[in-house]
């Protein structure tokens, strides 16, 4: 039998992905096949084939960070999964195929009748969303929070998870996202036109409790200026590692990570010496399941649940069939996308 998947021929813009057909691959012993019904479609996609993201494997290498699948084949040794069961999973590359082989440990099992796009959204964006605001930030109702990329994947996820936390929001944005931030919750802040620091104190006055910013370098040391005294600010990428100096095909973002994370340790250091008890925080989904698996198999499943009693409803900005792969990705590397892309099964 044989199947599409997309692959990263060279680090470098979107003319470095191909659609390849081959020979559905086996389960090995241990692993599962899954037959992915949908895969998101993210920005450490885009940095992984820019050869930016800490991640990134060896080329040629198939992206996709997260999958929502079906349980087709098992391989010898497998027991406990059923063929047709419904399963999530966060392999970090590999997702963009339509038939994926996966080692059983990896998958968490989905309740039948969710939305495939819906569903695997969950796996990066809300979970990221979720660990940062109930273990790196342990908000409490009441508190304030400024959200960085409010209108974003994981944005959008953090703005639904907030509500559902009591929090009072901000959230920075493109004009083109102030409604849907507005809509889900918060009070917008234009981060093209306004001094988000000012605006927070004018409207707070003495600052907020949590700051997400998925922004990076100098950014996350404005956001400490947007805090209350013992507030922290959880910093969780370098959109300006591709945004800033543009998509890439020589690979200088390589050079602006390393000075990234240089820069990301000196503000660690900083948010504990200097005066004022406002400190900034690491997050990384991927180190976190490595150091506590458990913590991330729980996580999904409230998020599922939280799905399933329509307690929360990711915003799909848009869904592309498989073959579209380089289209998608276009699309969210220009920006101003509201909400989450996700490939979908044809049919
Ligand atoms: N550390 C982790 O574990 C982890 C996990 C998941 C994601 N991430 C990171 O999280 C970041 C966001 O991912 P995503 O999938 O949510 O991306 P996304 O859907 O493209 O959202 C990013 C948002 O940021 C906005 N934005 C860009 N520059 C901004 C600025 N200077 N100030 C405020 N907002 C700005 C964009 O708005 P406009 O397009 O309208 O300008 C966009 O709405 C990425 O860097 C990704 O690598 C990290």
């Amino acid at each position: 039998m044989r199947h599409t998947r997309i692959i990263v021929t060279h680090y470098g813009g979107p003319d470095a992905l191909r659609v390849v057909e081959e020979e559905c691959p086996e389960p090995k012993a241990g692993e599962v096949r899954v037959r992915v019904l949908a895969t998101g479609v993210s920005l450490p996609d885009i940095m992984a084939r820019e050869g930016i993201h800490p991640e990134t494997p060896p080329v040629p290498f198939t992206p996709g960070w997260d999958l929502v699948g079906v349980v087709d084949r098992l391989g010898d040794g497998v027991s406990e999964i059923e063929l047709g069961q419904r399963v999530a999973a966060m392999p970090i590359h590999g997702a963009y195929a339509e038939f994926v082989c996966l080692p059983q440990r990896e998958l968490i099992p989905v309740p039948s009748g969710l939305d495939a796009a819906e569903s695997v959204s969950l796996v990066l964006n809300y979970i990221t969303a979720y660990q940062m605001m109930h273990r790196s930030a342990k908000v409490k109702p009441g508190q304030r929070a400024l959200i960085h990329g409010a209108a974003g994947g994981v944005g959008t996820a953090l703005l639904q998870l907030g509500c559902l936390a009591g929090l009072e929001m901000y959230g920075t944005c493109s004009p083109r996202g102030a409604q849907a931030v507005t809509d889900l919750g918060a009070i917008p802040i234009d981060y093209q036109h306004q001094d988000f620091v000012k605006e927070i104190h004018r409207l707070t006055s003495e600052g907020v409790d949590a700051v997400f910013d998925p922004i990076g370098l100098s950014h996350l040391w404005h956001s400490r200026k947007a805090l209350r005294p013992g507030g922290k600010v959880v910093g969780y990428d370098l959109i300006t590692s591709i945004r800033g100096e543009g998509l890439t095909s020589g690979r200088p973002g390589r050079r602006q990570r390393f000075r990234g994370t240089a820069i990301f340790g000196l503000y660690i250091a900083g948010g504990w010496l200097l005066p004022g008890r406002r400190r900034v925080v690491p997050y990384s989904i991927q180190t976190l399941k490595r150091l506590k698996p458990k913590w991330f198999r729980q996580d999904l499943i409230t998020l599922l649940d939280l799905l399933q009693q329509q307690k929360i409803k990711p915003l799909i900005a848009q869904r592309f069939p498989l073959a579209e792969a380089r289209h998608a990705q276009e699309l969210l590397g220009k920006g101003g996308v509201i909400g989450k892309i996700v490939l979908v099964r044809n049919g």
